[in-house]
């Protein structure tokens, strides 16, 4: 198995996450830091979108565990973040995508519902450190910290 290489979220903690486990917190609003450029954005019962890698990724907390998913829904693009959490029958963790309801395991990105569909969506490794502060696992840095741009 590959090491994973974790890098850190900026201004989202762990405790900022919407819990889908936590009945009181379901009927609050909350609100998450969403981005390093340091837009905010106001949170209800939703995922958290973040930016980490060159990645938008959508975070999500169930319970003690924070999952980590590509935000662009691979079917048509949609966005992740604003997805419902559902425990399946077979007892895996999905988010329900808002455009068309389609369904993506949490751990392996399979397509849950509808059936027979070959895409994935793109899930992370997560780990959380004792304070709170969140990391995402990738294979490498992202391609564009190498790219020359005008950025120079
Ligand atoms: S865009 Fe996500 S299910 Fe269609």
């Amino acid at each position: 198995m590959q090491d994973l290489l974790y890098l850190p979220v900026q201004n989202v903690l762990f405790n900022d996450l919407f819990d889908w486990t936590d009945v009181k917190q379901k009927c609050q609003q909350t609100t998450a830091v969403i981005n390093t450029k340091g837009l905010k954005a106001t949170s209800n019962k939703s995922g958290s979108l973040v930016e980490c890698n060159e990645e938008q990724i959508a975070l999500f907390r169930h319970g003690q565990k924070v999952y980590a998913v590509k935000e662009k829904c691979p079917h048509a693009g949609g966005p992740l973040h604003l997805g419902d959490i559902e425990e399946l029958a077979d007892g895996s963790l999905c988010v329900k995508c808002p455009w068309h309801s389609w369904k993506f395991d949490l751990e392996s990105g399979e397509v849950k519902f509808p059936e027979g569909h070959a895409k994935m969506a793109v899930t992370y490794k997560v780990q959380v450190k004792d304070n709170g502060q969140i990391l995402i696992g990738f294979e490498k840095f992202s391609e564009k910290y190498f790219q020359m741009d005008n950025d120079f």
